[in-house]
Order: C-alpha cells, then structure tokens, then sequence
C-alpha cells in the first residue's frame, strides 16, 4: 500500500447530500495543492493520478464493499468445489488500480492478469500496488488486434473478475462478452454489476446478454448476493450484485 494512501495529500468534498445524480454523473471536489476542481466520479484517469483518492473517496467515504463481497463469494464456490485457488490464473477486467487484484490474492489467487481501457490505471495499479499483477494490459476488449485476445488469454485464463466496472459508460456488454471468451470452459466468472441491470426493464444490454448466456448454457450461476455496493453521494445506498458462475461449453 502506497503510503500517500494514509496521509492524503488532497483535500476532498462532496456535493450537497440532497442533491441527486445518476451514477454516471455524481461529481466531487478536489484540491491537491493547485487550488479547488471538479472531478466526475467517471474521471477515472484524473482520479487515479491523485495517490489516495479513488481509495479515499469511494472506499473510506462512500464505503464501497464490492471486492471484499464478491471475492468472498468466490472462495466460498472455490472452497465447495475443493478447488486450489492457488491454481487459478484470473483476468481482472477493469482493472483500475489493483484493489480486486488484492483482494484476490488475499484469498490465495496467485496469478492475475489485469487489463483496463487507460493507461492512467495501469500506472496507477503499478505506483499502489506494484506487486499483485503478473501482467497488465491497457486495451480496448471491443476493438481488440487480430489475435491479441489469443495472446492476452495464452490458452484460456481459469477465471474471470469484472468488479465495480460494467455499465455506466464502462465496459459494455460486448467487451464483457470479449472477456467472457477468453476464460476456458469450465473457468470461474465473479462480476459485479447494478442490481437493475439485471431486471427485465433493464435497458444496459446486461440482461439479455446474461440471459442468454444461461439459456444458451454457455453459463452456470452457482451463487450470487444482492448487497450495498456503495453510497450515492446522497449517502442513499447503491444496490449491486454479486455473481458467481461458471463457463460451460455452449449447448448450441
Ligand atoms: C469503478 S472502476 C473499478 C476498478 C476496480 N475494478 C475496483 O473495483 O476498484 C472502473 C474501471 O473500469 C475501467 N473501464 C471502463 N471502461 C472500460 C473498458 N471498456 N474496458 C476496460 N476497462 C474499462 C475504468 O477505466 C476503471 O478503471
């Protein structure tokens, strides 16, 4: 852990409680020495250039819980299945800086691989956690080169991670389904994702894509958990879910 982590140095506030944004909107100010400026929360590379504010501002302040739950959920299907998580080789798909990989590895994953869409992140996951990545790809999974994704999967990675990441202007379904494509059969998927992108009404393209990957077989839930991701910056609760799965061979 970086020690700028600890001892911000960046002054941090957020807007009015009673004033409502839709995620892809919700904002904070931040004054690192250069006077006061307005970050969307979906700055992702002006935020990570400030060591200790992602953390900071969405996991001390908005209290996100998503890796540790659905980290959990995976170790407790690893640990059903009597399945050595030091024998996994995981993709970590929106990477950022390397918080999912952590917790990961907290759990005995020995071997992760990350890859998100700006550099911004992966020089953010080297500076603060220069340790819990065997490699990091900064790429672009709906525009991939012919045979990166090859390259990248080198055989098939044995699981899956996609935490805090799909939907909002994040990854779209098509980059999921990229990701999806370079776990083997039989490999681990644990994903997060809003609790109404999973709804009929839903209109992300998350539904269907998950629906049809269960009906299509191509997918197996094996457990899943509706819980607080995070605080809204109303400190209203944010309701995601955690879902682990298995990728089987499609029946088609
Ligand atoms: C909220 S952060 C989550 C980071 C990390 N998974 C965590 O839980 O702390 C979302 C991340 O997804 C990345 N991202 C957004 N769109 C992406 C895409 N199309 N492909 C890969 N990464 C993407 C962003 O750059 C950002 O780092």
């Amino acid at each position: 852990m970086a020690d700028a982590r600890s001892a911000p140095a960046f002054r941090l506030a957020l807007p009015d409680a009673t004033q409502s944004y839709e995620q892809d909107v919700e904002w904070c100010l931040v004054d690192d020495g250069s006077g006061w400026r307005e970050l969307r929360f979906h700055d992702y590379s002006d935020i990570y250039q400030v060591p200790g504010l992602y953390e900071r501002l969405f996991y001390e302040v908005l209290q996100c819980q998503s890796p540790p739950v659905v980290c959990d959920l995976l170790a407790e299907q690893l640990a059903g299945e009597n399945v050595d998580p030091g024998s996994l080789r995981v993709l970590d798909v929106g990477a950022g800086n390397g918080i999912v990989a952590e917790e990961l590895r907290a759990r005995g994953i020995s071997k992760v691989v990350g890859v998100d869409i700006i550099a911004e992140a992966k020089d953010a996951a080297l500076r603060d956690r220069p340790e819990v990545y065997d490699d990091y790809r900064v790429v672009d999974l709906t525009d991939l080169e012919p045979g990166a994704a090859d390259e990248i999967a080198g055989g098939g990675f044995d699981a899956l991670a996609c935490v805090a990441a799909l939907g909002f202007g994040d990854i779209p379904p098509e980059a999921f389904r990229a990701a999806f494509d370079m776990v083997r059969d039989d490999g681990w998927l644990a994903f997060t994702l809003r609790a109404d992108f999973l709804s009929d009404t839903d209109t992300s393209g998350f539904s269907g894509l998950i629906k049809s990957l269960l009906a299509s077989g191509e997918l197996e839930e094996l457990g899943a958990v509706t819980y607080q991701h995070r605080l809204a910056t109303t400190r209203a609760p944010l309701h995601y879910r955690a879902v682990v799965a298995r990728k089987r061979r499609s029946l088609a």
